[in-house]
């Protein structure tokens, strides 16, 4: 029951507004009340015209694609933020169809290639300045794609009746990297393309995580040698083996904080015997290749129930706030 309150904690924790890490922002801060992700979402129906609801909205959840509409009740500065997510072999498009949001006492409406909430950043490790465009006067003419399957438009308009529309999309991405799962129930395979870096997948909650196919450190890009199934491999980096995948969570976005449960590389095409539990806040897998490789790892994620909190694997310890 002690871990349960401690995630509890760390979500009421993450109410506090910090500043943000990004030196580009002009004082553009997450919504201060995002406590609880999923279960404020909204699914719209039919992907048609929709106005945001200032009080309701102010932290809005989407898996849609459609026309949103914003006009400011007040004058108040009141920071809110559209997160966006699609499937994890998407990237979200969005068009700014107009924009009437005047400069003056801090109007402005910020487009970010990837999510932002409590200081912290999606994906952190492959942030730069432009996955940030900021406006007001004039809308952004050209089309903001993402590079993953999750952006996030954060505005403040302190001026009654001005506002602005945009068009969400969802486009299909050949070679998805990082992915943010929506909800925890599912399976996903990380892949690196043969690619040298890391790519991750982060689902917001705890989650229970069953691998159920291995194939990393293995299977070189070129080359005519049959692979062996060597079975999971733990400690990879011990061995010398530098391709692995990292299990485990972290509490908030930044995927780059995470604990670690367990790293595991080889070859395995059978299920694992038992799932692990992660209990923190954002469950995370990272994989991490040389570029020698072609890697792939595929994970049935599924709910941890509150029962099972005190028995999990990974309890991951609490954020400084
Ligand atoms: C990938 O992850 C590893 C393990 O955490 C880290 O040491 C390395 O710096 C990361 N590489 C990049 C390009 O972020």
């Amino acid at each position: 029951m002690k871990a349960f309150f401690c995630i509890i904690v760390a979500v009421l924790a993450c109410n506090g507004i910090e500043s943000l890490l990004l030196p580009t922002w002009r004082g553009l801060r997450s919504p201060g009340h995002a406590p609880s992700w999923f279960s404020r979402v909204r699914r719209y129906p039919i992907p048609t015209h929709r106005i945001i609801d200032p009080i309701e909205d102010c932290f809005l959840v989407t898996s849609e694609e459609g026309e949103l509409f914003f006009k400011s009740p007040s004058d108040e500065p009141t920071v809110c933020g559209i997160y966006m997510i699609a499937e994890p072999d998407k990237r979200i498009q969005v068009i700014f169809n107009y924009l009437d949001v005047p400069c003056d006492n801090g109007g402005l409406v910020a487009w970010i290639d990837g999510w932002e909430l409590n200081g912290q950043v999606w994906p952190a490790d492959s942030w730069d300045d432009d996955r940030v465009v900021e406006s007001c006067d004039t809308r952004p003419q050209r089309k903001l794609v993402s590079r993953q399957n999750a952006a996030l438009v954060q505005y403040r308009v302190p001026a009654r009746g001005k506002g602005f529309a945009i068009t969400i999309r969802h486009l299909r991405n050949a070679r998805p990297c990082n992915q943010m799962l929506f909800g925890t129930e599912g399976v996903y395979t990380l892949r690196n393309h043969g690619e040298t870096g890391n790519c991750s997948m982060i689902a917001v909650s705890p989650a229970s995580v069953r691998v159920l196919d291995l194939n990393v450190g293995q299977s070189i890009k070129r080359g005519t040698l049959l692979d062996v199934e060597t079975g999971t491999i733990s400690h990879c980096t011990k061995r010398g083996l530098v391709d692995y995948a990292d299990i485990g969570g972290a509490s908030g976005l930044d995927h780059t904080k995470m604990e670690i449960y367990d790293s595991i590389c080889g070859l395995n095409s059978n299920e694992a015997h038992r799932p692990m539990l992660i209990a923190c806040e954002d469950t995370v897998i990272r994989l991490v290749s040389s570029g020698r490789y072609q890697n792939s790892i595929t994970l049935a994620f599924s709910p941890l129930p509150l029962e099972h909190y005190e028995h999990a694997d990974l309890i991951c310890s609490i954020n400084e706030v």
